[in-house]
């Protein structure tokens, strides 16, 4: 898709790319956020990569079950529009996507362009007036074969269609089907993956039929009038399709003449029949160039091994998720864990296992331990190396990356993309364990060595941070600066050293992705009293030798005292503890229920870990940590101040 090279014709360095516009009869969830997200990060790769990159979404306003849903709601279909509309602006907000324009199918700009096309194609005698009968979807707002169905039902809707007889205009769509047939054969590139490509020859193979584009306005009075006659709207399809032109004001704009037909939409596999034979047939009766790519995705499938859907009640909202795991992980968990153009399981669990893999352990960690030791031995300053030969395999690794990610964003493989980087990272942590600097900063005649090691690993993660911008642009950019790096941009990872020896990284920095716990959906045996799974307690162990003064001193410890304690309800091993800690007063959860009685806590002091970041126990916010250690027989006991110190105190 990005390729320059698609069917062996070289593209223009301009890339236009699209989501399909969203129904506003639902609220958007992760399932749309999924199409919106493969867009934003394609955008932003195409962008790095040199290209001159457009990306459009939206929203589709018209139709019958917009008008149906606004009338459910009691409320004038503008309004209901307006409202849900919003919500799909802010979804995108949320998750930090760089949409170039957002359309809205009720927008002037849009109507004007359909009633152009209407016209054109009208004028040119592709349009006539018949009966019609047949049997109707609402939900998918389209006429369906009895092959399509399944046991008599639509097999996304799970609804039986309505049998429906009235007078409409039809497209002659057929006229145009051998063309089309042609144009698919003779590209393999236009529709992926290949399987979708196929289906839709399965369908030329046959006889497509003519396209109904009309409805009676007196049955469905919300949509775009037709031009020629006031008793018609127009078929929400053909409405919705024509705003990947008209956001970029066809025909004379701008806009259009520099990215029309560099166009690449991406869609679900549902609306396959409408992008693909619909679409392309429309824009060739109007005389217009047809779009470049069709890129067909799979769907996201709920809890219930279902696609997730309004109709289902299975969705996961993208607000709660992007809320508790920022929009970063949410992003990189929906690119990483699904194959594009096949269905995938999706889940709170699953983004944190992947979280805590991938991005805690991984690339977190070793942030983190490189950092240290620039601080402690090189006062903050990056030193300059001398690479040998143990060194090439990283440095070939990491200048060799963006060939091997380039082919697998283009054929769509993402998640393989996102994995050979990963895999760059795992090399850099072997490298960096195998290297083991903390020894080398305790010999004076290694000093080089560890010099170029610490070199290495930097260079390493401002090429992986490059990389990883486009799926983790908020993450990406931290990483650099917690480096002391600027901004780089894909032909800058091609080369090794754009690390400038002398860059000076900065003393204090937030934790870039703090371990996660999917405290929500766990249960009582995965909370142990430290609450820090067996993995990060290793990872502690490991990194106990690395620990500097400037780290242990981000950690701040209060004496605070027990106001009251209560159990969590369902919870065997977890205490609610209200506590003061001199300014404010806290709320947090410990795992020390099966050692201490609620009542018996009461007026108690403890030191709290008092700048640990919030987290979400039992749907309890927990603001810090107590502290307590194990005597001989496995139990657990508070550590206590003395009892002439006052409570707010640090700890030092
Ligand atoms: N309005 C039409 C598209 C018109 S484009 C000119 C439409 N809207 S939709 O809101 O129902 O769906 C929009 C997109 O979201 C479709 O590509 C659909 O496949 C996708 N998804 C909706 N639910 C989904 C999942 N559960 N998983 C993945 N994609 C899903 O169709």
């Amino acid at each position: 898709m990005a390729n320059q090279l698609i069917d062996g014709v070289k593209m223009s360095e301009k890339f236009y790319v699209t989501t399909p516009i969203y129904y506003v009869n639902a609220q958007p969830h992760i399932g749309h956020a999924y199409t919106t997200v493969v867009g934003d990060f394609l955008k932003r790769f195409h962008e790095l990569d040199g290209f001159e990159a457009y990306y459009l979404t939206g929203t589709d306003e018209h139709g019958e079950k917009i008008y149906q849903a606004a009338i459910e709601h009691e409320i004038d279909p503008l309004m209901f529009c307006d409202e849900i509309s919003k919500r799909f602006a802010e979804a995108w907000n949320v998750l930090d996507i760089s949409n170039d324009d957002f359309i809205r199918t009720t927008e002037a700009r849009h109507k004007k362009v359909v009633n152009q096309i209407l016209n054109t194609v009208y004028e040119n005698d592709d349009i006539y007036y018949d009966e019609y009968e047949g049997l109707y979807c609402v939900g998918c707002e389209r006429f369906m074969t009895e092959k399509e169905l399944v046991d008599g039902m639509c097999v996304d809707h799970k609804q039986p269609p309505e049998r429906r007889r009235e007078g409409n205009y039809f497209f002659r769509m057929e006229k145009y089907q051998e063309w089309l047939r042609i144009h698919i054969e003779e590209n393999p590139g236009f529709i992926r993956p290949t399987g979708y490509r196929n289906e839709v020859l399965s369908m030329l193979n046959q006889s497509i039929g003519n396209l109904s584009i009309s409805r009676p306005k007196e049955r469905v009075p919300w949509g775009i009038e037709l031009p020629w006659d006031s008793e018609h709207v127009t078929y929400v399809w053909f409405d919705a399709l024509i705003n990947y032109i008209s956001a970029l004001n066809f025909p004379d704009g701008e806009k259009f003449s520099n990215f029309w037909p560099n166009s690449h939409h991406l869609i679900g596999k549902d609306i396959l029949k409408a992008h693909a034979v619909f679409w392309p047939t429309i824009l060739k009766a109007a005389g217009i160039p047809i779009y470049q790519s069709l890129s067909v995705g799979g769907f996201l499938m709920g809890k219930d091994g279902q696609k997730m859907s309004k109709t289902l009640g299975n969705v996961v909202d993208p607000f709660e998720l992007t809320k508790a795991y920022g929009s970063d992980a949410v992003r990189y968990y929906l690119l990483k864990d699904t194959v594009f153009g096949q269905d995938s399981s999706v889940g709170e669990n699953m983004l944190v296992t992947r979280y805590n893999a991938d991005l805690a352990n991984d690339l977190g960690n070793l942030l983190s331990r490189v950092r240290a030791l620039l601080l402690r031995h090189f006062k903050a300053i990056i030193p300059e190396g001398k690479q040998e030969e143990s060194d090439q395999e990283v440095i070939d690794s990491g200048i060799g990356l963006i060939g091997k990610v380039r082919p697998l964003v283009d054929s769509l493989r993402f998640f393989e993309a996102l994995e050979e980087i990963m895999a760059f990272v795992r090399l850099l942590n072997r490298y960096f364990n195998d290297e083991a600097p903390w020894k080398l900063a305790k010999e004076a005649e290694s000093q080089t060595r560890l010099a170029t090691v610490l070199y290495n690993v930097t260079e390493g993660l401002r090429i992986t941070s490059t990389l990883l911008e486009p799926a983790m642009p908020n993450k990406a950019i931290q990483i650099r600066k917690d480096l002391g790096l600027g901004d780089y941009n894909f032909s800058d990872v091609v080369s090794w050293g754009g690390v400038t020896p002398g860059t000076k990284i900065p003393n204090f920095t937030e934790m870039l992705f703090p371990k996660q716990e999917a405290e929500t959906k766990s249960s009582n045996e995965s909370v142990s009293i430290q609450t820090i799974p067996e993995k990060t307690r290793k990872d502690c162990k490991e990194m106990v030798d690395e620990v500097s003064i400037d780290d242990f001193s981000r950690i701040e410890l209060r004496v605070a005292r027990v106001i009251k304690a209560e159990k969590v309800h369902g919870a065997d091993k977890l205490l609610k503890l209200c506590v003061d800690v001199g300014a404010d007063e806290r709320t947090v959860v410990s795992g020390i229920a099966p050692w201490y009685k609620p009542e018996d806590l009461a007026e108690r002091k403890v030191i709290l870990v008092s700048n640990l970041k919030s987290a979400k126990l039992r749907g309890i916010v927990s603001q810090g940590m107590v502290l307590a250690a194990e005597d001989g027989d496995g139990n657990v006991r508070l550590i206590e101040p003395a009892d002439a110190v006052p409570v707010g105190s640090l700890v030092r």
